[in-house]
């Protein structure tokens, strides 16, 4: 969760039709906004690297850039978050598109890719399903890191699932199914999952969170459950033991203070070495565990945590 950034408005005549590159950037940054986003709206208007940015300094603006980056600047101003205006950010070292539809990766989900392909390591061609895909980030980057798997994605959004599939033709991910589901409704009642993934609505209703920051401008599906922030990941953890192999894992992101309640979930529905990872901040942010049986050649990692 981004704080909403603090700007100074544009002074009138700040950025002259015809302005330089130069004098352009030194009208945003003295509006306010940092030197790194400033050269990042540059760079989208004019289609030229960073590099030319320094080495064309006193070419000027066309009338279209000018229109263009006044535009996306005073949007920026407003608060709206740089990837909706850039619409594009990386995510595990791979640009995906973004746009309103869909949330905004977060560094953070970068935890549950590597405990997922920590538990697929040593299968051949898993079977992978991403509940709730938004621009596709798991489901493409999981694909992408094991073009051996056969991934299905699903979200109840068209809007959303357009963008995964956008973002899988861009990133060469052909290994994968997209489904329009509310959660597993959609899917064959006989598919089976070495792997279920998902990052759910998981904030509550009413949290200030969602009134501040980057979250004003996201979909307000994608990020809370409309209830206790829990009720998404009930829903997926109930439905779960139907789609899995036996010994396949459930793994889901979840909030910083919502790990000892993942965690009875996974026990309650009969899970078996259930344990959380940590994010870079320390916070607990992906639980999961395994549907007991078979042996089937899913294997976790030897060095798991269970708190
Ligand atoms: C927190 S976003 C995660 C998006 C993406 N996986 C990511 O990590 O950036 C949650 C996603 O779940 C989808 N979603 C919400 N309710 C759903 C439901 N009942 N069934 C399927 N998907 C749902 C939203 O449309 C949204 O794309």
């Amino acid at each position: 969760m981004t704080d909403s950034p603090s700007f100074a408005s544009l002074p009138p005549g700040a950025l002259p039709v015809q302005a330089t590159l130069r004098e352009a950037l030194a009208a945003m940054t003295q509006a306010g906004l940092p030197a790194l986003e400033a050269r990042m709206l540059l760079t989208h208007v004019t289609g030229l690297s960073r590099t030319q940015l320094i080495t064309r300094d006193t070419q000027p603006l066309d009338a279209g850039q000018h229109g263009r980056l006044l535009t996306l600047l005073n949007r920026r101003l407003a608060g709206e978050p740089m990837a909706y205006l850039v619409g594009e950010r990386e995510f595990y070292g791979r640009p995906f598109r973004v746009s309103p539809a869909v949330l905004i990766p977060r560094p953070d989900t970068e935890i549950a890719v590597q405990a997922a392909l920590a538990r697929l390591a040593g299968t051949q061609a898993p079977r992978v399903l991403d509940l709730g895909t938004g621009s596709g980030i798991l489901a493409v980057t999981l694909a992408c890191e094991r073009p051996d798997a056969q991934v299905w994605a699903t979200d109840i959004s068209p809007a959303a699932l357009d963008m995964a599939r956008a973002n899988a033709a861009a990133l060469g991910a052909d290994n994968i199914r997209f489904l329009e589901s509310d959660w597993y409704a959609a899917l064959p009642t006989e598919a089976r999952f070495a792997l279920i993934v998902s990052n759910p609505p998981y904030i509550a209703a009413g949290d200030p969170h969602l009134s501040s920051g980057d979250l004003r401008f996201e979909p307000v599906d994608a990020l809370t459950d409309h209830g206790d922030g829990l009720s998404d990941l009930a829903t997926i953890v109930a439905g779960a033991g139907a789609h899995l192999e036996e010994g396949g894992w459930l793994l889901m992101e979840h909030g910083f203070d919502q790990g000892g309640a993942a965690r009875q979930l996974l026990r309650d529905a009969g899970f078996a070495d259930v344990f959380t990872e940590r994010d870079l901040g320390g916070n607990e942010r992906c639980s999961g565990g395994r549907w007991p049986g078979g042996k089937a050649g899913v294997q976790g990692p030897t060095a798991g945590s269970e708190p």
